[in-house]
This record gives C-alpha cells, structure tokens and sequence, in this order.
C-alpha cells in the first residue's frame, strides 16, 4: 500500500472516538506520526497504546486555549514540526428544539466547543505553520452546511460558522502554503455522538439513511469520513484549498419536494 502521509505529523481533535477514531487509525497506516486530543482519558490513552508506535494522547479541552497552546507545544516538543490539523472534536445539543425553546446556555456551549473550539485549533497550528511555509488545516463541518433543517439551530450555527471560518482562513494561510477545508459528513451511525445502538439497529438505521440519499444501498460508516480527510490531508489535495467536501451520497444536491407534489397531483 501506498503510504500517503509517510513523514507527516498530524494531530486529530475528537481522536479518542468515532470519525476522529477512524481517522487516527487511518492516517497511522500511512505513515503518519498522530497526536489523539480528546477529553476522554481512557478512551484516547487506550487507542494510542492499542495502535502502538507513533501515536500518542494528550488531553486537551480544545475550547480551553491553554490546552490547545499545550497540544501544540508538546506536539513541535516531541516531534519537531506539525503538518496536519484535523480539527474534528464536536459536540450536538441533544434534542432539536425550536428557536424559542432554544436555551442561550445550549448555544452557547455547542458554539464553544464546534466553533471556538475550532478557530483555537486552527490559530495555534498556524503559530507554527506560518514559520514552516506549510501545513494543512481540516474542520469536519457537516452536511448542515449545505442544506438546512437538518439539525438543530445551534449544532446548524456552529457549522456554518466553521465553514466561513475555513474558507477565511484559506484566504489568508495559502500565501503561507497552507491548505484549510472542510469535511462535511452526513449522518454516521454508531460513533459517540449518535449513540450506541445493537448490530441489527444499527444496519437498519444505516439502510433507513442510505435511502433518503442518492447513493441507495450505499452506506455512509466513520472509516468513509476519515478517508475523504486523508485525501485532504496528503499531498494528492496539494491544490485544493477552501474546499467544503462533501461526503453525503448526494444528499444536499437534490430538494424532492417539488417532483414529490407534482407526482402525486399526476396521481391523483
Ligand atoms: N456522526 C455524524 O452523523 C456526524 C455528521 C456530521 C458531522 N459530524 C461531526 O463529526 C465530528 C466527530 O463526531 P462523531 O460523530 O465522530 O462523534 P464522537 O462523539 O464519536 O466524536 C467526537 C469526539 O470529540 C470529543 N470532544 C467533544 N468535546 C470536546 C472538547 N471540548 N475538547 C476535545 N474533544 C472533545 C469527544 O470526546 C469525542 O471523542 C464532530 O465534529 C461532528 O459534529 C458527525
């Protein structure tokens, strides 16, 4: 197998679970060292003993800028440069209100952590990217991003957000020749955030979801997330810049309502 980050230095936000899991596993195989950020201890700790040489964990709040100038520190510290910031840590509010039972504290916690999180993320790593006159920034955004009413008002706020945080910070880093886009999965079942379901529930979750998309029978897991990332991440993407990549079957292209109405007033 080709190794594609071979020499590269990559820390993932959110590694210790889920997308930012897979993707941990996957940039190691080819060839990166990884840096695990999470605020699951054990979670992380265990993946990067499990995973063995190359990859380590260091516990970092990335809503908390002393521990993102911590990560990044005791990244160049032990590994003397820093290539890849995969920015994936996040979180949803758990039930999809409506705006007036929006809670300011919800929004505010959710943007904390999606968005804030994320420019800290991104403004340490170019610290020492800018001097290098390299590097790669990647957010995973979501499909929120390019459809609307899927997700709440705030989890929706917080991906946007991030979207135009990217596509800024493309504007300003590429004279640096640093590379910033975006990941935007659609729904991925069984990681921490959406919960742990049994085989069979997750199966047909998955099949219920792979329908509403264009891509029938096809389904959507975290290794598929974290393979659009390495894309980004290796050298293949080396022109690509300020790009929102998609990975949801075709989800967010197409509206069906109005071929819907029509075909049923045809019906009718
Ligand atoms: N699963 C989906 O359907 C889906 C769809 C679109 C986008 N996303 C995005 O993908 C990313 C990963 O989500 P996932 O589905 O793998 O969920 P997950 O819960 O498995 O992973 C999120 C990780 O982020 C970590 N995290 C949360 N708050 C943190 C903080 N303050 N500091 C550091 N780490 C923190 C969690 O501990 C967890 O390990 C998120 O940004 C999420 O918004 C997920």
């Amino acid at each position: 197998m080709a190794k594609r980050l071979d020499g590269k230095v990559a820390i993932i936000t959110g590694g210790a679970s889920g997308i930012g899991a897979s993707a941990v596993q996957l940039f190691h195989e080819h060839g990166a060292r990884v840096v695990i950020a999470d605020i699951q201890d054990k979670l992380g700790q265990d993946l990067a003993d499990k995973i063995g040489e190359n990859v380590s964990y260091i516990h970092c709040n990335v809503s908390n800028e002393d521990d993102i100038r911590n990560l990044i520190d005791t990244t160049i510290a032990k590994h003397g440069q820093l290539d890849i910031m995969y920015s994936n840590a996040g979180i949803v509010d758990g039930v999809v209100a409506g705006i007036l039972d929006c809670t300011k504290s919800d929004v505010e916690r959710v943007l904390g952590v999606n968005l804030v999180g994320a420019f800290l993320c991104a403004k340490h790593a170019a610290r020492v990217m800018i001097p290098q006159r390299k590097g790669c920034i990647i957010f995973t955004a979501s499909a929120t991003t390019s459809i609307a009413g899927i997700s709440s008002h705030a989890y929706a706020a917080s991906k946007c957000g991030l979207l135009g945080l990217c596509r800024n910070l493309a504007v300003e880093l590429g004279q640096y020749g640093i590379r910033v886009n975006c990941v935007s999965p659609y729904a991925v079942v069984n990681t921490g955030m959406t919960g742990t379901k049994s085989e069979a529930d997750s199966h047909n979750l998955e099949m219920a979801l792979s329908d509403t998309s264009l891509l029938k029978g096809q389904v959507l897991k975290a290794e598929g997330v974290a393979k659009a990332a390495l894309y980004l991440a290796s050298d293949d993407a080396n022109y690509v810049c300020g790009l929102n990549l998609l990975v949801d079957g075709g989800y967010s292209v197409v509206n069906p309502t109005l071929m819907n109405f029509i075909t049923k007033q045809l019906g009718n």
